[in-house]
């Protein structure tokens, strides 16, 4: 039986957003129920409703999430009614090319759920992220659930599956940061503070917060960072390299999107240093790299997709990791709110003192 909850919706461009019932269908061949317990509020779900992503409106917003899962349809292996789950927006295929590489996170025949959910009059919505999780259930892919330790905090655990996943990912996953490393992050939003997190956890030496806003740089301090500096008072590169002796920093990791941020990193690294791209640019950036410094420092110019995680591989043992008191998962949970309270949620992410606003149900 279909059944009614209430659900987070943007009905239009730049239409504050509003709560409406929705109907879930009953989970059909590869799919599964999600009871939803706690859902982030990430930039991307105000970049739907601003209209930055696709027109498909109205759409059902909320993407960062952990929940119970509820019921499954026929077929379905990989969870079952009653699993902790922390979802995630890229059910891969396990067949394409990018599959069969092992860089799945390029996989771009993703699973989503095949039925649509939809409002009463039975207007369809666009799940955002494939997975539309400011609402009491929802429909997914049952490849998009990922079984974690249950005794974990929901909202800790939800993080995971989008912004903190890609900050951890960026440093550990794409930027092989390791014992020792010198390590600057370029922007200390929630995604250079789990940059910054992920890089105290593979054991770096020192750990470069850079950002314009000094109530970032405290914060980030408490996530880890060892030196700290603020790129409206002092040039980020002369002051990363003064703090590696000169050289740079092994790994730089850009979590902006900017091109002059982006620039900064460049220089930034040491000789064979890597520079990762977490930072989400629009279509239209563009820089310019001189080929002879390019060529002369080496290295690697990289970007992170989602962290380049496994979800089935990296959700548990970051999960591991939280419980034994080793990643502290609860420092990015600035706010917990209620459903009906996502529009002031937007409202504050532009303040500068909110790493995550959490949903809980
Ligand atoms: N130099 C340094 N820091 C900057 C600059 C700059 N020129 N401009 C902005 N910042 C800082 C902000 O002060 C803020 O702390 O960058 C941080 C950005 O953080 P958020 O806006 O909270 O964004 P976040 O969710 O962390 O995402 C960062 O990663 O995944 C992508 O799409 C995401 O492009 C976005 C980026
Ligand atoms: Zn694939
Ligand atoms: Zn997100």
């Amino acid at each position: 039986m279909a059944q009614q909850v209430r659900g987070v919706i943007a009905p239009g461009k730049n239409e504050p957003v509003r709560i409406e019932t929705i109907v879930i269908p009953d989970p059909g061949p590869g799919e599964a129920v999600v009871k939803v317990q706690t859902c982030g509020v990430c930039h991307t779900d105000l970049h739907y409703k601003q209209g930055g992503i696709t027109d498909d409106y109205p759409f059902l917003l909320g993407h960062e999430a952990a929940g119970v899962v509820e019921s499954v349809g026929e077929g379905v292996t990989e969870v079952a009614p009653g699993d902790f789950v922390v979802l995630n927006w890229r059910a891969v295929c396990g067949e394409c090319r990018a599959c069969r590489r092992g860089r799945p996170w390029y996989c771009f025949a993703t699973h989503n759920a095949e039925q649509k959910m939809t409002l009463t009059d039975g207007t369809e919505l666009t799940p955002a992220l494939g997975i539309g999780a400011f609402a009491e259930k929802t429909l997914v892919a049952a490849g998009q659930c990922t079984k974690v330790d249950p005794e974990a905090s929901p909202a800790a655990a939800g993080l995971l599956g989008c912004g903190v996943m890609a900050g951890i990912g960026a440093a550990i996953n794409t930027g092989g940061v390791t014992r020792g490393d010198s390590v600057a992050v370029i922007g200390c939003g929630g995604v250079g503070d789990a940059a910054v997190a992920g890089s105290l956890l593979a054991g770096a030496g020192k750990i470069i917060a850079v950002d314009i806003d000094d109530r970032k740089l405290a914060k980030a301090k408490e996530m880890g960072a060892t030196h700290t500096v603020n790129s409206r008072e002092k040039d980020p590169v002369e002051a990363i390299r003064e703090l590696t002796g000169g050289f740079g920093a092994d790994v730089v990791i850009e979590a902006v999107g900017r091109p002059e941020t982006y620039e900064q990193a460049f220089y930034a690294r040491d000789l064979a240093g890597t520079v990762v791209l977490v930072g989400v640019p629009t279509p239209e950036m563009k820089i310019e790299l001189p080929l002879a410094e390019v060529f002369g420092r080496g290295g690697a110019l990289k970007s992170s997709w989602y962290g380049d995680c496994l979800p089935s591989r990296d959700f548990p043992m970051l999960i591991d990791l939280y419980r034994q008191g080793r990643l502290d998962l609860d420092a990015f949970v600035t706010e917990t709110i209620q459903l009906d309270q996502v529009e002031q949620a937007f409202e504050r992410m532009h303040h500068g003192d909110v790493l995550r606003s959490v949903v809980v149900l």
